[in-house]
């Protein structure tokens, strides 16, 4: 009896896991950049092949196109070198703004069906955002009022501003899996856009880089995309802290920074798309009580490397970035219009109607087992508004001279404890005079 007991305690695995799992799971969507396109990344176990069925609704939901694409074996950096096959699929030639129904597998096992509608085409028009970072799998207190929400159709996109699942990696990635499943029901109906977070660090990001799928070839660390009337630029402020995986990655992001900033800024793109908004995940300034890079007045994300070299604040300025979202801190905070500690309002009555720097909002607080990260006591004179709520923040990009933000908490039912409008005659650099 102890040798047959002995044989079952070496064998966790087999009892754990089948040996051929080829359900489709984990289903989440990303836009590529292209209005006519839209991919589905999902998770099996076992190698599959990589297909999609979909067609327009609403109509007799046949499936009647179908794409194919490819699965990339993904092993976890754990103990147990857990096995995964991420399928990635673009569906191509889809009709902006059409909504269609999909489901994703291979004839060895379907997803259940999901719906998404193909982002809309050129600048005019006014798309809706959630976004918010630091969101796990304990704790993660918005997820039921954004998934209620993104299957309502509230939203043409979600932001998640890097830290995710508390950490993908964690029980031989486990736990990263929970976390894929538990987005689903926001992911496989809303484009799922992202950037890494301290979170993700493990392994050098190999659970981040192997389950996204964002636009670029740099497996999702940094990338750039259009929408409506605004150019998104989606970078790792990792880069700076972990250069264990390689200090050049600075200069390399800060070199495709300055690059895509340039192009954005060509009079016939910044002329079609004058909104130039980034995401990244620590910010350059916060008024939390913790001791994080934003509480430091050399914060290295703001002044890069000692020397000021590779500096985002400067880079972001020069180039007349209009709004940057981050993340990290497990709270909101919204300041006042500001470049180098000074605040630049556009007037007393109007701060953010044509205001003189860039505009930060700093949204962490979706909801994870870290809980909420206090502030000091007084606030400081370039912070405009601090909440200490579970939530998430709601922009819409109006048009070329409106954005819309406001955020909603989960502690108080949904409510909007604060807004703003961002309203800007100007744009670039030359808006600063
Ligand atoms: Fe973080």
């Amino acid at each position: 009896m102890v040798g047959f007991f002995c044989l079952l305690l070496m064998l966790p695995e087999l009892h754990s896991a089948p040996t051929v799992w080829i359900q489709p799971e984990q289903v989440h969507l990303s836009y590529t950049g292209d209005p006519t396109s839209m991919k589905v990344t999902w998770t099996t176990f076992s190698p599959a092949p990589s297909m999609v069925e979909f067609q327009k609704v609403p109509g007799v939901e046949n499936f009647t196109e179908c794409a194919t694409g490819k699965a990339t074996k993904f092993v976890d950096g754990g103990l147990q070198q857990r096995t995964m096959y991420i399928h990635r699929v673009e569906l191509t030639r889809l009709v902006p703004g059409q909504g269609y129904v999909y489901h994703c597998g291979s004839n060895l096992g379907w997803s259940p069906k999901f719906y998404f509608v193909a982002l809309k085409n050129g600048s005019d028009w006014s798309p809706r955002f959630s976004v918010f970072g630091d969101m796990g799998n304990e704790n993660p207190q918005s997820l039921g009022r954004l998934q209620k929400e993104a299957q309502r159709g509230m939203y043409d996109v979600i932001l998640h501003v890097g830290d995710f699942a508390y950490d993908m990696d964690e029980d031989n990635a486990r736990i990263g899996d929970a976390f894929m499943r538990q987005i689903e029901s926001v992911a496989a109906y809303v484009p799922y856009m992202t950037c890494p977070g301290n979170h993700e660090e493990k392994y050098n990001f190999s659970n981040y880089r192997n389950r996204f799928s964002m636009p670029g070839n740099t497996e999702s660390l940094w990338y750039s995309w259009d929408i409506g009337s605004a150019h998104i630029i989606s970078f790792s402020t990792e880069v700076y802290f972990y250069l264990k995986y390689g200090p050049d990655l600075i200069r390399e992001q800060y070199v495709w920074l300055e690059r895509d900033l340039q192009e954005a800024s060509k009079p016939e793109n910044r002329g079609q798309r004058p909104w130039l908004i980034t995401m990244g995940h620590r910010p350059m300034y916060c008024s939390n009580n913790d001791k994080d890079d934003c509480t430091d007045h050399e914060s290295v994300v703001r002044l890069g490397l000692p020397g000021h070299v590779f500096a985002l604040e400067d880079l972001f300025y020069k180039y007349g970035v209009d709004l940057e979202l981050w993340a990290h801190e497990h709270s909101y905070e919204r300041l006042w219009p500001l470049y180098d500690y000074k605040v630049f309002n556009g007037s007393i009555e109007a701060p953010y109607t044509n205001p003189r720097a860039p505009v930060h909002i700093i949204t962490g607080s979706a909801g994870c087992r870290e809980m909420l990260d206090p502030f000091v006591p007084e606030p400081r004179n370039w912070s405009a508004v601090r909440i200490e709520d579970y939530g998430y923040t709601r922009m819409q990009i109006l048009n070329k001279t409106h954005i819309y933000l406001e955020q909603v908490s989960d502690d108080q039912d949904g409510r909007i404890v604060d807004n703003i409008w961002l309203i800007k005659e100007k744009h670039g650099p030359e808006a600063w005079h």
